[in-house]
């Protein structure tokens, strides 16, 4: 699907955008889609390799690029790669907080570090991006836009850890939009429903195969990554320039109709498991 033609080709010219994450995904996706309409790309993960590969990609489309190995967790290696961002690049005018992580398990059995891990990357990467980012923005009156989830409202079997940590990064995306909103920085959140080819859903279609989640979905099917990436580029443009504030939600429909055909095709499966074991 041909979807970039749809935005100008120069709507984020000049600008420097850091994608947390940015080394595959979503994540990636919107990197190249922001790359694709003029800005300079700056990504941070935790695997070298990922972002190389990326890198090596998006460089090959003509786009700019800088990538630091960062895990989000670490708010000092946050910190350095958007220092190291404005050395090269500038300062950042638009910064994605996208780095998540996820696993299925039921709320009984996952362990406090379990939790730990998924809040940490979600929610305190998300704060520590936000953190790093305060003085490009403040500079550049420019916008975050918050990789959240469907699970951050509804409430999803086995991913309590999730729902945890994303109903926390939209809380605190209204939270600094409302703070940060006098020095002109726009916070949003955008929420994708399934996409197809990504780890996130590879990772939560693993046991209730892909039919479930095509079901749940109103559009009856899932999203190319562009669609998503397309709606991210709106939002962090001049475009939505009076938009903050926002859980901007590019779900196909999901939402509308709750998680309870999820919910039956894993309780069926964790129940068979544990009778197993
Ligand atoms: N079920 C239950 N617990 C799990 C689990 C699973 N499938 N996978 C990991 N955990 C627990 C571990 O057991 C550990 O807890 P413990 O110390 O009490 O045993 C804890 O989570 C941390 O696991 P670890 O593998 O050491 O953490 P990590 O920092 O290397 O990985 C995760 C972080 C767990 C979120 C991992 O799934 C990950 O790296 N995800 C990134 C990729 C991803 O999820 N992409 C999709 C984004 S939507």
């Amino acid at each position: 699907m041909a979807t970039r033609q749809l935005l100008p080709d120069d709507l984020l010219a000049g600008r420097v955008a850091f994608v947390t994450g940015g080394g595959s995904g979503v994540n990636l996706a919107i990197a190249t889609m922001f790359g694709s309409l003029g800005a300079a790309v700056s990504i941070c993960g935790r695997s070298a390799q990922r972002l190389d590969d990326a890198a090596t990609a998006l460089r090959e489309q003509g786009v700019q690029v800088l990538t630091s190995v960062a895990d989000v967790r670490d708010a000092a290696a946050v910190e350095t790669a958007f220092d190291r961002t404005a050395e090269q690049l500038g300062p950042c005018d638009v910064v994605v907080c996208g780095a998540a992580g996820n696993f299925l398990a039921a709320g009984e059995k996952l362990s406090p570090n379990g939790f730990r891990a998924v809040v940490e990357i979600d929610l305190l990467g998300t704060f520590h991006a936000s953190r790093a980012a305060f003085a490009h923005l403040r500079q550049t009156r420019g916008s975050l836009l918050y990789v959240s989830a469907g699970q951050s409202d509804t409430p999803f079997a086995y991913q309590a850890h999730v729902g945890a940590a994303k109903a926390g990064v939209d809380n605190l995306m209204r939270n600094l939009a409302l703070e940060w909103g006098p020095h002109g920085i726009r916070v949003n959140s955008i929420v994708p429903g399934p996409v197809a080819a990504t780890e996130g859903m590879a990772r939560l279609a693993e046991m209730t195969g892909r039919d479930v989640w095509t079901r749940m979905v109103a559009l009856g099917r899932f999203a190319e990554e562009e669609e998503i990436a397309r709606m991210a580029a709106v939002l962090v443009s001049p475009i939505a320039s009076y938009v903050t504030g926002a859980r901007v939600v590019v779900d196909g429909g999901m939402s509308l109709g709750g998680s309870a055909p999820f919910n039956a095709a894993l309780r069926a499966q964790f129940e068979e498991t544990a009778k197993r074991a």
